[in-house]
């Protein structure tokens, strides 16, 4: 059976009650939600309700209608940044992704918080960032490269005592560690929907503490006050322009409440322990060098002393399923001193067992002597 360690990217394995809702919904309530009071348009409707609820009770939000559905988390951080943004300064750090680096370089105030050599963020550091006019503080919650969780309820306290907004990445997170959206006090959360939650590809979201913070950043037709040609100001319309996936968006539903049944922590603690498991079978490797910290998602970043990151996933081949390359995260490569090679990165998920540990410590023992 394929060894899949790809979690970071897509979950490529769904729970049953995944593919039930996606088939279902596809065959049955595929209609506009809220565009009409036909039966497959209330179905639709309902799906996003029911996602709309899983998602507040799995982030601990009070009002299920301030999360919206999106395409994936790069549409959730655009629309969050680029909406939430009203002129001045941002601060975001090294570990970001580039869904994050490449809007707040459009808008070009910024200022990028180090990380050390094991991908960790350091509140002070945070603070010693901000400026008079910031006014959007952002920070992934882990790294998509090497899975360092990072400190953010300490960094969300930072950019509320200076005034700013705070956002959170959740999209290596969700599903995979608890995140309380009252116990860290994120302005907004953006997650995506097909890594940890185990949703469909094509799904995502954004919660969104206090709606009157941020304007619609694509408008359209949202089937409510379409007397207007002003965009809707109330959630989740705001941010529901157009017609949403409402198959998907139910799958996602059910995918969260598989999650909540499980529990996020327990599911997170289990890939910890194999990342962890696996960070030290590389480690005793003569020729391997591992990256990362012990507190940290699924994720492990390494690479084979003397190749480039491409180099060992050809080496690899098909016996594992790993990413190589640069994450789409150059300064999180730069922080943890990967920025000439890139570096491998192997990634567990939900459906991976403890033997799997092993099974890739030997993958990769074989390949690290030619
Ligand atoms: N951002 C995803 C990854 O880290 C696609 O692989």
């Amino acid at each position: 059976m394929m060894l899949y360690l790809d979690n970071s990217a897509t979950s490529i394995r769904k729970p049953a009650v995944v593919y039930r809702s996606l088939f279902y919904n596809t065959l049955f309530n595929s209609a506009n939600a809220g565009r009409g009071s036909h039966k497959p348009s209330l179905r639709a409707l309902d799906g996003v309700l029911n996602a709309q609820e899983a998602a507040a009770r799995l982030f601990n939000a009070d009002n299920p209608m301030n999360i919206a559905f999106t395409h994936n988390a790069t549409y959730a951080l655009n629309m969050a940044i680029l909406g939430a943004y009203d002129g001045g300064h941002i601060v975001a750090t090294q570990m970001d992704h580039n869904s994050v680096l490449r809007p707040i370089s459009r808008l070009g105030n910024f200022t990028i918080v180090p990380a050390d050599r094991l991908g960790r963020v350091y509140p002070a550091d945070v603070e010693a960032a901000i400026q008079p006019d910031t006014k959007l503080v952002i920070c992934t919650h882990a790294s998509n490269v090497c899975g360092t969780i990072q400190p953010v309820k300490e960094i969300a306290k930072i950019a509320h005592r200076h005034g700013a907004l705070f956002l959170l990445d959740a999209a290596q997170t969700a599903g995979c560690v608890g995140i309380d959206a009252k116990d860290i006090d994120a302005d907004l959360i953006a997650f995506s929907g097909h890594k940890g939650l185990m949703g469909p590809l094509g799904t995502g979201g954004l919660y969104v503490k206090n709606p009157a913070k941020l304007k619609p950043v694509i408008t359209g037709g949202t089937g409510s006050q379409s007397e207007s040609l002003k965009h809707p100001a109330v959630m989740p319309d705001m941010l529901h322009p157009g017609t949403v996936n409402t198959p998907g968006i139910a799958a996602l539903g059910a995918a969260i409440g598989f999650i909540i049944e499980h529990g996020a922590e327990a599911i997170g603690e289990k890939e910890r322990e194999m990342a962890n498991n696996l960070h030290d079978e590389l480690m005793n490797m003569k020729n391997v060098t591992v990256y990362g910290d012990y507190f940290r998602t699924g994720a492990v970043a390494f690479n084979i002393n003397g190749l480039g990151s491409e180099e060992t996933a050809e080496r690899i081949g098909g016996r594992a399923v790993v990413r190589a390359g640069y994450h789409c995260a150059p300064l999180a490569h730069k922080a943890i001193g990967t920025n000439k090679t890139g570096a491998v990165r192997a990634s567990f998920g939900f459906f991976n067992e403890p033997r799997d540990v092993k099974r890739f410590a030997d993958i990769i023992y074989k390949a690290s002597r030619g």
